[in-house]
């Protein structure tokens, strides 16, 4: 078990040799802690640095810059083995030519550990993954997502593993078995309580998964925190949109002595909010669906919009909202007889709607 700190990271492909200036960086000197024992996810879109960045910590790859820590142990230059943190892979790595139990058995027989000691341990995996019943069946004959648990077996069955990296892991599985899968995954966190560090640019994937969730975005950290954090604290405009479906509505306005001005439309201010907000200029404003208050009478500070798109999603529906250019997805109850085509008024309360600056949040 261990603590992952990483110290200043910077990662460059272009050749070692090439001016910093003149490379592009995949990985944006980041600073980053993970406490010991703990279910992490790290999130982000395509190409943002993910997998660059689980190399660099299971030390497939050496950073251009900075210092990986492992329980306050400089490892920036061990190997993957010496550092004891195993990696599971998008693909599953298994040898055909071993039944499941050889292959479960192969990290410890690479230790030289005694086949008694090998039997209890491969036996204690087999139960935590239910694979009990395969250990004599040839991986060939099983599917991606069991292949998939070998993989993950062969990453918990070392004790002296410090940490666990799991880079996409269901990719391959079908979606029947994808959601069962993660639940394994997360009760064998819970079990064995090691350092586990879940990549993937599904935000439900990340959050059902772990207790901390850490977004990056074009190679840089955007926020780290708690799904709930994550949800109800964004950061930046990104993380709102990033978390949820749909995402938190965004809004370009320009502050005024009166309110907030939108272009299309005006909304007032209360004037704790107005001095809170400070100096006039742009700024986005930032709601979630479920907190916008839409209502077929008119209402106090509520905005007229066109209902342009109803979709019913079984326990809820969203609608799509418009006026003039600006376009709002809302959650809205039953009572709600409005069809498309027809106006609504939508009401932001204060008290949950967040403000940003610079993509800063400022509110
Ligand atoms: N081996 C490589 N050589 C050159 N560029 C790479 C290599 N691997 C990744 N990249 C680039 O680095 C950036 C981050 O990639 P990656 O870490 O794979 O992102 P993610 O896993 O989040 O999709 C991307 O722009 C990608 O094209
Ligand atoms: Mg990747």
């Amino acid at each position: 078990m261990a603590k992952i700190e990483l110290e200043n990271i910077s990662h460059s492909y272009d050749p070692a040799d090439m001016p910093d200036e003149k490379k592009t960086f995949a990985v944006k000197d980041m600073n980053i802690c993970w406490e010991d024992g703990i279910a992490s996810a790290l999130l982000g879109p395509s190409g943002c640095g993910k997998t660059t960045l689980l190399n660099i910590i299971s030390g497939l790859l050496a950073p251009s810059h900075g210092r990986v820590l492992v329980d306050g142990k400089d490892v920036t230059f061990l190997s993957p083995r010496d550092r004891g943190i195993a990696q599971v892979f998008q693909f599953p790595v298994v040898y055909d030519t071993m039944n499941v139990y050889d292959n479960l058995a192969f990290p410890l027989r690479n230790e030289k550990r005694d086949e008694k000691e090998i039997r209890e341990k491969v036996l204690k995996v087999a139960e935590i993954l239910e694979l009990e019943d395969k250990l004599h069946t040839s991986p060939s004959a099983l599917y991606p997502a069991e292949k998939q648990k070998i993989s993950l077996g062969r990453g918990i069955i070392r004790e002296n593993t410090a940490a666990i990296l799991f880079d996409e892991p269901l990719t391959v599985i079908d979606p029947k078995r994808k959601w069962s899968l993660k639940r394994k995954l997360r009760n064998v966190q819970k079990v064995l309580r090691k350092t586990m560090i879940y990549v993937t640019h599904d935000q439900h994937e990340a959050l059902t998964f772990a207790d901390d969730v850490t977004v990056i975005k074009d190679g840089r950290l955007v926020q780290k925190g708690t799904p709930e954090d994550l949800h109800s604290e964004p950061a930046s405009p990104f993380v709102g949109y990033f978390i949820g479906s749909p995402g938190m509505n965004v809004l370009d306005f320009t502050l005024t002595e009166a309110g907030m001005d939108f272009g299309a439309f005006s909304v007032p201010l209360s004037p704790v909010l107005r001095d809170r907000l400070g100096s006039e200029g742009a700024f986005q404003l930032g709601v979630r669906p479920e907190f916008v208050q839409t209502g077929s009478e008119e209402r106090q500070g509520a905005v007229p919009f066109t209902v342009a798109i109803i979709e019913n999603n079984g326990a809820y529906r969203i609608f799509t909202l418009k006026n003039g250019d600006i376009r709002i997805k809302t959650r809205v109850s039953e009572d709600i007889l409005a069809q498309e085509g027809e106006q609504v008024w939508a009401f932001f309360p204060e008290d949950k709607v967040k403000v940003f600056k610079e993509n800063r949040k400022v509110y």
